[in-house]
């Protein structure tokens, strides 16, 4: 949450933030804010979307430097505002921030004391002071920010510049992501890969408590006791191309339609002699210490999860256990010697997977990563790492990294019932080689049925509350559905497994709430089928998302039905989700919602 971006260099400084603002507007954007150093520091900040500021930098004269910071904002303390955007100023310096300073109302005490006023409402703001309070009595940047960030608890991620300092930034962060690169123009921070992209080709992550001092001429890393260290460089594996919309209107649109390249991408490298080969020591070596699993992450991660448990204890016949992170960290989990423990994770910096992972591991379980950014936290903390090779997704609404992570899980469950003699090796073999040429094929004929979808989305958003049934695995694909309608159409669903409505919520569907019935599952066909006509009459209209297999029974009671394109049973579900994804998305559209950003949201949690 938040995007943070700095240039020092050869080049004017005003245009590569903006170029690195607008590449991370997904991470925030309620207010950004730039400073510049011309003959002093320069500071404009705007509320609400990035072009506000774009265009207030455009009426004004034209600003000249070749070193600054800049910011957009996904608030967390005070409302979106001028006052509270960032960059925020103290006496000497200015700072940006990203996470949540937990104790700033202790620090603002302390620094009202020492005769510092405050301007904003922000927690941001004691970070700014307390930086200049400790710059004041060293004269040191990099002892400044070593001394804040031990009195500082909470998150951050910060991007410093001090006046009369015209060429150096400095950067430190603890528990919120923020990348260097430098190259022959210059050297950048971020706090994430795609502002960057243009300009650098591989990257240092910042690590935690280490202040960066970022010249012309390259960037220095200091420890705390004053030990200047090299740590190791990153490749950026992803074009530039893959960052741009490429003539989609959305984003959202575009990472939807990638899905079958990315499946490709993620599952093909893994194959080895036909079967499921991950390079990592617990699933290829030593898979027989995994006694049980469990799964967790957040959103559409832990979802993804749900749809591996379903899978892996079909497989592999091992007990799979899915759960939230920001329950598990404050929960008292039982972890077993022999427990996988499984984070998944697009961006890899989400703050309760990550907390949840450090809770696993000093519990003694083995930790394994399902991350979609190269160094990202969650790969670098877990004892094992799988990448899903999704490319970037700068869509706030998750779906090729939803796609991708589930593609994981099934080779995951494929491999471990292979190990546990739960299937031959030829059955093995047949199910890796239908995931990666069959089921992309439907996907892409999924996608090719666009335009019926979209026409069903057009009914779907006059309405303000649904609810999606299914059963099974279908069920789990039902979850993914309803959170990817309710993000960005802000319609109000809900999801529930299709034998549950009966138990209570029935009372709530008449001739205004719609259900989508998601219909894949043939061991239980006969089951929906008898829940749809439950709620046909009841009044709702049904629109039935469903397999060939399953259309001409759920036809007669189904308002409109969608047939998924054929694929294997196993996979329909993945192909179900697509269509979801579509009809989500047109739905969106038809309602004039932001896509790409809707509302009170911003990619990447990094804060609790
Ligand atoms: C929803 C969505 C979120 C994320 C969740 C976890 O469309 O994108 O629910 O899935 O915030 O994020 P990562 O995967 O980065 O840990």
């Amino acid at each position: 949450m938040c995007g943070i971006i700095g240039y020092t260099g050869t080049k004017q400084a005003v245009p590569v933030l903006i170029s690195g603002l607008s590449a991370l507007e997904y991470r925030g954007y309620d207010s950004a804010g730039i400073s510049v150093y011309e003959e002093g520091i320069i500071t404009i900040k705007t509320e609400g979307r990035l072009k506000n500021l774009t265009n207030r930098i455009k009426a004004g004269r034209k600003i000249k430097g070749h070193t600054g910071i800049g910011h957009t904002r996904w608030a967390t303390h005070g409302e979106p505002s001028e006052r509270n955007a960032h960059p925020h100023l103290s006496s000497r310096l200015s700072l940006v921030h990203n996470g949540i300073i937990e104790n700033y109302q202790e620090l603002e005490q302390m620094l009202s004391s020492e005769g510092y006023r405050f301007r904003s409402e922000t927690d941001t703001e004691a970070a700014a002071h307390l930086i200049d309070y400790f710059y004041k009595q060293s004269k040191d940047p990099v002892a400044a920010l070593h001394a804040a960030a031990r009195a500082i608890r909470g998150s951050f991620a910060f991007a410093v510049m001090f006046k009369g300092d015209r060429e150096n930034l400095y950067a430190v962060r603890s528990g919120s992501p923020l990348i260097c690169a430098d190259t022959p123009n210059g050297s950048y921070l971020a706090s994430d890969i795609p502002a960057i992209l243009p300009f650098a080709k591989e990257y240092y992550q910042l690590p935690e408590n280490v202040v960066a001092v970022l010249s012309p001429k390259g960037i220095n890393f200091f420890t705390a006791d004053g030990a200047e260290i090299i740590p190791e460089k990153s490749q950026i594996t992803w074009s530039v191309e893959a960052a741009k919309k490429c003539g989609y209107n959305h984003f959202m649109l575009k990472e939807i339609n990638e899905q079958a390249e990315a499946l490709r991408n993620t599952v093909l490298p893994r194959l080895r002699d036909g079967v499921p080969y991950f390079d990592c020591d617990i699933l290829d070596r030593n898979i027989e210490e995994i006694g049980e699993i469990k799964i967790i992450g957040c959103g559409t991660a832990m979802h993804a999860g749900l749809v591996g448990k379903n899978v892996i204890e079909r497989f592999a016949r091992i007990p799979v256990s899915v759960e939230i992170a920001s329950e598990f960290r404050y929960g008292n989990p039982i972890l077993r010697k022999d427990t996988l423990v499984i984070l998944i994770s697009q961006s890899g910096e989400t703050a309760d997977t990550i907390a949840a992972l450090e809770l696993a591991k000093s519990a003694g379980a083995k930790t394994l990563a399902i991350v979609n950014v190269l160094g990202s936290t969650i790969s670098r903390l877990a004892d094992y790492v799988i990448y899903t090779w999704a490319g970037p997704e700068i869509s706030v609404a998750s779906t090729k990294a939803y796609t991708v992570q589930c593609a994981v899980l099934y080779q995951i469950a494929f491999k471990l019932a292979l190990v546990r003699h739960q299937i031959s090796e030829g059955q093995c073999r047949d199910l890796c080689e239908r995931q990666a040429n069959s089921l992309p094929a439907a996907i892409d004929a999924a996608l090719k049925m666009s335009g019926r979808i979209k026409r069903l989305s057009e009914k779907i958003a006059e309405y303000e509350n649904l609810f999606f049934i299914g059963r099974g695995i279908d069920a789990e694909i039902c979850k993914e559905g309803s959170l990817k309608l309710k993000e960005i159409s802000y319609i109000h669903s809900e999801s529930y497994p299709a034998g549950e409505l009966k138990h209570g919520t029935i009372s709530l569907i008449d001739a205004n709430v719609p259900v989508i019935a998601v219909i894949t599952v043939s061991q239980v066909l006969d089951k929906t089928i008898s829940n749809v006509r439950e709620v046909k009459s009841r009044g709702a209209t049904v629109f039935s998302v469903c397999t060939k297999a399953a259309a001409e029974a759920v036809e007669p009671m189904s308002d409109y039905t969608l047939v998924l394109p054929e694929t294997d049973e196993i996979f329909a579900p993945v192909v179900a989700i697509i269509a979801l994804q579509i009809l989500a998305y047109y739905t969106a559209v038809a309602r004039n919602c932001d896509v790409d950003k809707p509302r009170n949201l911003a990619k990447s949690v990094t804060v609790e």
